[in-house]
């Protein structure tokens, strides 16, 4: 019966000093022959066993060695050491697993993040990435919470799909025709008819079209799910697999996709905040630790949490495209030629002109919209200048992009026309133009990375750190 334990988190916020309680978890750290500490994961806290003496043999006292398992018994009683308010007087002690010392990868000592994404398999038991997935969980979970709250339905849009609903032809694809010798038309292509699907078929970038069907028949829905990208983009913001919230509204336009993102992510800000301080205040430490070591003018204005507050307490400001190619026009940086690419109107805002834009000029979370339509994708609604469309993204200080999202193209013959100027097959469409055909609305969504909104967080820099195990240009591990 292993039911009959209490997490270490318990224990320690509980303080009923005088009961028999059982432990398990894995050791951290054994000193002097008489003390473990010993973690369960439910906090970065340790719960201190006293062993006292003639308590176990030898044999047993050099089994317990940092990593290994074990099932304590005790009275839970006032510490009288320094560093902990309770502890554990041990009744009796069980090994459930041993720990090699010689080769566990993790001593009790500070590793580098880069040494822990080739250990990802043993590094949710650091106390770093122990905080960064209690975080994780709790966002996903206000997640749900948030769009459940406000009458959203959680729609499974598949991961399997013809579409490329972004256009950018990043896409894995899936096939289950021998790559050595797959059957080919009288004109040399492939032949997909032969395919598992009888067509070509890809892993999601976006459930978005899939969800704006589900829009068309609940008003609002979102989608929480895995999303895939073959860009080769080696960076600390881009993965091959990532997590995407996709919601999608009807009877909305650019500015009711605006407030609820903004509200969206405050949310998810304020309930880490509420349910997550313990571990945020690690990470906080952890960051000025790491910032101590740079040069005055490398380090953050603000830590960690002061930085969350001044989000969740200001409004993020709106700008159009056009005013932010001005701003950086007009800015320090460019006269100064400090920009590695070019500015002018048209193009990609690169991710030095979004933190620019973010960290330099407005200081706080910045909602660009009414983008270029040739630099955005075919869906998104035309504005009456004939140049721009209803696009928005969020850039939030320290990452750029956090999301992306537009009201969408509701008219059945502008969406047409522009899906003809972009080379999009419209008979392979029609399912989503159906949605023009049979009682359009006015609607709008965005996509919320969801790794970089726990990047924000969480503080961290790289996206490698706030995934279980991450899938970059290269690497597969695991
Ligand atoms: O801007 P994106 O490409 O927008 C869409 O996919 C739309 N269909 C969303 C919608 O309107 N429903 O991606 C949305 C967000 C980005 O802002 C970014 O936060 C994240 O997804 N993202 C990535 N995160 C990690 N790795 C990548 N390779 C990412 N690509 C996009
Ligand atoms: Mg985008």
């Amino acid at each position: 019966m292993f039911n009959k334990r209490t997490k270490i988190k318990d224990l320690l916020s509980g303080e009923k000093t005088g009961q028999e309680v059982t432990v398990m978890g894995w050791v951290r750290t054994f000193r002097n022959n008489q003390f473990i500490a010993i973690n369960d994961g439910s906090t970065n806290n340790n719960i201190q066993i006293v062993i006292e003496l003639g308590l176990i043999d030898d044999a047993t006292s050099k089994r317990i060695t940092t990593g290994a398992s074990l099932k304590v018994s005790g009275k839970l009683i006032e510490s009288l050491g320094k560093g902990q308010k309770v502890e554990i007087k041990a009744t009796s002690l069980e090994i459930l697993g041993d720990s090699d010392a010689e080769k566990y990868p993790l001593q009790p000592k500070k590793h580098s993040l880069e040494f822990l994404r080739e250990k990802a398999h043993l590094r949710f038991r650091t106390n770093t990435f122990g905080a960064i997935f209690r975080i994780r969980h709790a966002l996903a979970f206000a997640v749900h919470q948030f769009f459940n709250d406000r009458g959203f339905v959680y729609l499974h849009t598949p991961i399997l799909t013809a579409s490329d609903a972004e256009g950018a032809g990043e896409m894995f694809q899936v096939t289950t025709l021998p790559l050595n010798n797959a059957p080919t038309k009288a004109d040399g292509t492939i032949d997909f008819s032969q395919d598992f699907f009888g067509k070509a078929t890809n892993l999601t970038v976006s459930g978005q079209l899939e969800g704006e069907l589900g829009a068309m028949a609940f008003s609002d829905i979102y989608t929480f799910g895995p999303t895939f990208r073959a860009e080769n983009s080696n960076t600390a913001r881009h993965l091959a697999e990532f997590w995407m919230i996709e919601p999608e509204m009807a009877f909305y336009d650019l500015e009711d996709n605006r407030n609820l993102a903004e509200e969206f992510i405050k949310y998810l800000i304020g309930y880490a905040m509420k349910h997550n301080m313990e571990d945020l205040e690690f990470l906080d430490t952890r960051l000025k630790e790491e910032e101590n070591s740079l040069p005055q003018d490398k380090r953050s204005e603000m830590n960690l949490i002061e930085k969350l507050e001044f989000v969740l307490n200001n409004s993020f400001e709106h700008i159009t495209y056009t005013e932010a190619i001005d701003i950086l026009l007009a800015s320090p940086a460019y006269k100064k030629k400090k920009f590695k690419y070019d500015v002018q109107w048209g193009i990609d805002l690169q991710s030095e002109h979004e933190r620019y834009l973010v960290e330099k000029h407005f200081k706080k979370p910045v909602i660009v919209t009414d983008y270029p339509k040739d630099i955005k994708a075919f869906y998104m609604r035309q504005n009456d200048d004939g140049k721009t469309v209803a696009a928005m993204d969020i850039l939030a200080p320290g990452i750029g992009e956090i999301v992306g999202g537009s009201q969408r193209e509701e008219r059945l013959d502008k969406l047409e026309n522009r899906m003809k100027e972009m080379d999009i097959p419209s008979e392979e469409m029609s399912w989503y133009l159906d949605t023009r055909r049979f009682g359009t609305v006015p609607h709008a969504g965005f996509g919320l990375g969801f790794e970089r909104m726990v990047l924000f967080v969480t503080g961290m820099t790289n996206i490698r750190d706030v995934i279980p195990f991450a899938r970059t240009p290269k690497n597969c591990e695991f």
